[in-house]
């Protein structure tokens, strides 16, 4: 049994323990020159949106071959934040990363983790004496998270601030993935472009509706606008439409809960990279319905 340690390069997650660690192994990863896939899953939103994970996940990625996942976690604790137990769960599925964005801060439980080498990040362009990290090398494969300044909230530039990264990476990893978490679409697709060719996806997430954008960029990045989410679909962004309503009908706050009733979405992209050049050689929507 592998010890824990601080080793910057994780490759997996002891499943008994918890703790992020290096194996030499590299059975079932994809022999040199076949491209690596990379499945990129929306917003968790709740248990419905953990379970539609659970339920779509282990089977989608025998079926596709995936070799790597990531999953946004900011909603996946009653749909504010992520906590221990649920940041589990989506490893137990078969996440690699949990990245996130806004609502980071919602659920004080995570504080102390976000200090160690589990896999849950917070955007990258918080100040840095914020606690977290903004990015992690799991199995060779770089995840950058990222927040937008349009309509949500006031960070360092997330331009400048993922420059700076990448400028100062030492060895090329196998792929980059940046999930952007962004309200303006004219800001993500402004960070795609700035980071077209240097990493091998950018995609957005936040406004948990996927978009139909899905493309490689001239340079080589994979982008789409938006993942979407994980979680029910006849809803208000996973939430129940009658708190949505009286939030927009009356101007008055009204706690929104998680809806938890009817059919369940899992929305997500998946990137084939080319390891030996780090640049995505396809994309396609890989959304699921759980009924
Ligand atoms: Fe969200
Ligand atoms: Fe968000």
């Amino acid at each position: 049994m592998p010890t824990p340690h601080d080793c910057f390069r994780l490759t997996t997650i002891c499943y008994n323990c918890w703790w992020p660690f290096v194996s030499n192994s590299t059975a079932g990863w994809p022999a040199k020159g076949h491209p690596l896939r990379i499945l990129m899953i929306g917003d968790v939103v709740g248990r419905p949106g953990r379970r539609a994970v659970k339920s779509v996940l282990p089977s989608l990625k025998e079926e596709l071959a995936i070799d790597f996942v990531t999953a946004n976690g900011e909603n996946s604790a009653g749909g504010f934040g992520v906590t221990l137990e649920t940041a589990k769960e989506l490893f137990s599925a078969g996440v690699d990363v949990i990245t996130s964005g806004n609502h980071i801060w919602d659920q004080r439980d995570i504080y102390p983790h976000l200090k160690t080498n589990l896999p849950v990040l917070r955007p990258l362009n918080y100040p840095p004496s914020a606690i977290g990290r903004g990015h992690a090398l799991v199995k060779d494969v770089m995840v950058i998270n990222l927040l937008g300044r349009v309509f949500v909230g006031t960070v360092e530039c997330p331009f400048r601030a993922v420059d700076a990264l990448l400028t100062g990476l030492k060895d090329r990893p196998r792929a980059i993935v940046v999930d952007f978490h962004a309200e303006a679409s004219s800001e993500k697709m402004a960070l795609g472009w700035y980071l077209d060719g240097r990493v091998s996806a950018v995609a957005g997430t936040h406004t948990h509706v996927p978009t139909a954008d899905a493309r490689i960029l001239p340079k080589g990045t994979g982008f789409v606008h938006d993942l979407g989410m994980a979680g029910t679909l006849n809803s208000v962004i996973g939430f129940r439409t009658e708190d949505a309503l009286v939030r927009f009908l009356d101007q008055t706050p009204h706690k929104l809960n998680v809806e938890d009733r009817g059919p369940l979405r899992f929305n997500s992209v998946l990137f084939e990279v080319d390891e030996t050049t780090g640049k995505a050689t396809s994309v396609r929507r890989t959304d699921r319905d759980v009924l």
